[in-house]
């Protein structure tokens, strides 16, 4: 796939920056997502075989997730290791570390693609991050290459664009009110490992054996449809990135028009629940 017009230095700074200016949202939204997302964690860290005693890697963590859930499975003689591009959603997650007296997780400012630590780690994660790194075989050998032999890896990526309705009803609004550009063939983006089998090519290029996928659902439920408006502007940064763009006039017409599509998803009780669809993957690195 081509990248041409792709300049990976200026989208890691400009990616940066829009998860630092989220991370505010993501601290206020935190129990709505976990809801939802609690069972995401722990599949990952049960396809990654996480037990009591084990120092685990968890990339891209932004407030905190896995690793908090594995920093209670891996006990005190254990230690979890986890990183972000993004300082202000890692002050969220040591905000909640310390909120869950937990002192065997370690947070780290560090690039995916450039994971400088000291290898032999029994298991690494990623929920939701791998499809927003422009150079992924980079950081899928660097997984690799910290983990000890026979440890596993386990991601978590979003399924196709209409089984995630929790972006794609914004996604379509945006798409019909403003036209942006698509993004280039092969660059990052929320969807971009969603195609079936593409993510267990993905490990299985990067040596991973034993590569495996599930799928899971994961529901979002927002007590109105300005709720779910509320929370795409406070945590969506690919989303809020396009619409801020734009005038404000224009900004209030795509939310009104957002919280509209939302609409016919109310429940009788008036609340909006979408189910997305996740995909879950493990791979071993080879003795
Ligand atoms: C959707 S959030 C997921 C956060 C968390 N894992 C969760 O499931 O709640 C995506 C996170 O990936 C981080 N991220 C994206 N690209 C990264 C990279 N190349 N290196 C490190 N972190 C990255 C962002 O800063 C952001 O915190």
């Amino acid at each position: 796939m081509g990248m041409e017009g792709f300049d990976p230095v200026q989208y890691r700074a400009g990616a940066r920056r829009e998860w630092d200016s989220v991370a505010s949202g993501w601290r206020k939204w935190w129990p709505t997502i976990e809801l939802g997302a609690l069972h995401c964690s722990r599949t990952l860290l049960d396809m990654a075989g996480v037990k009591e005693g084990h120092r685990v890697l968890d990339i891209a963590t932004g407030i905190g997730e896995p690793a908090v859930t594995a920093a209670g499975l891996v006990g005190p003689s254990g230690r979890v290791t986890a990183i972000d591009q993004s300082p202000e959603m890692l002050a969220v997650a040591r905000d909640r570390a310390v909120a869950s007296q937990l002192s065997n997780i370690s947070f780290m400012v560090m690039n995916a693609d450039a994971i400088d630590l000291p290898d032999g780690f029994d298991a690494a994660f990623c929920r939701w991050g791998l499809m927003f790194m422009p150079d992924l075989p980079a950081v899928m050998a660097r997984v690799r290459g910290v983990l000890a032999p026979g440890g596993r890896f386990s991601a978590a990526v979003w399924g196709q664009a209409p089984n995630v309705p929790m972006v794609s009803v914004a996604f379509g609004v945006i798409r019909r009110l403003l036209n942006p550009p698509p993004p280039p063939p092969g660059t990052p983006s929320m969807f971009s490992l969603a195609e079936p089998g593409y993510i267990e090519k993905v490990f299985g290029q990067a040596g991973f054996t034993d590569v495996r996928a599930e799928r899971l659902t994961v529901a979002m439920e927002f007590e109105s449809p300005d709720g779910y408006v509320d929370f795409l502007k406070d945590v969506a940064a690919p989303v809020s990135a396009i619409v801020n763009k734009e005038p404000r006039a224009v900004q209030d017409q795509v939310w009104r028009a957002v919280a509209e599509a939302a609409r016919g998803r109310r429940g009788p009780e008036g609340a909006v629940r979408m189910e997305n669809e996740s995909i879950c993957i493990v791979g071993t690195r080879p003795e």
